[in-house]
């Protein structure tokens, strides 16, 4: 991908709601602030595609974009944001459970997990669900640039020995900032290789 050709197509809060599917789709999934919406923006090159603020719990919706003609970015709404209301917390989890268990277009969930702090129980969760789903994810680390590089390896590490209990984990780990673009790269060439 040159990263050319993307689009906002809809913010999506019941099933009723998605999009043919028509293209292939990944999905971004991860705990509030996490830096999802960052990553799309990075991703496709645009900078205020997929809104990314420093108010946790921003993204409520199911967001589908498109990149180039052939795919669906969708980024999930945060979860482990223990501020938001309990009704909407378990609307939030309905959807998700819905979707990840009914899209056939879904070819691979990212799993974002901040390279400061690892992966949390709340990760652990959404690995379970994908597991049972059978969705294929792989883990996705953020914000490389706020981590020493004697760290990275590490982080990568602990996430690595996380993974081994979730059989829809694919093993390949992307260490990424899309401050400074770090892993951008590998993760198109990850989604442009899917089929
Ligand atoms: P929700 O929509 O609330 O679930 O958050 P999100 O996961 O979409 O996070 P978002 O992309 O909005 O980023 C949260 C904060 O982290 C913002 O202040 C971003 O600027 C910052 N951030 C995201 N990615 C990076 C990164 O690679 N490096 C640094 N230094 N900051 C980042
Ligand atoms: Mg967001």
């Amino acid at each position: 991908f040159a990263g050319g050709g993307a689009e906002f197509v809809k913010g999506v809060v019941a099933m009723s709601g998605l999009p043919d599917g028509d293209r292939l789709e990944v999905c971004f999934a991860g705990r509030s602030n996490v830096g999802k919406s960052s990553l799309i923006n990075a991703l496709t090159n645009r900078k205020g595609l997929a809104r990314a603020s420093n108010t946790p719990g921003r993204t409520q919706e199911i967001n589908f974009f498109t990149l180039e003609e052939t795919h669906y970015l969708v980024d999930l709404p945060g979860y482990g944001y223990a501020n938001a209301p309990l009704p909407i917390v378990e609307r939030w989890q309905r959807l998700l459970k819905q979707y990840l268990s009914g899209r056939q277009n879904l070819r691979r969930a990212f799993v974002l997990i901040d390279a400061r702090h690892g992966a949390k129980a709340v990760d652990e969760e959404i690995m379970s669900l994908l597991d049972s789903s059978a969705v294929t994810f792989q883990c996705v680390m953020t914000k490389a640039d706020k981590v020493k590089e004697a760290d990275r390896e590490r982080s990568i590490e602990a996430t690595r020995k996380a993974l081994a209990r979730h059989p829809a984990a694919f093993p390949e780990i992307i260490m990424t900032s899309s401050e400074k673009g770090d892993g951008i790269e590998t993760l198109r060439a990850v989604i442009a290789s899917l089929e």
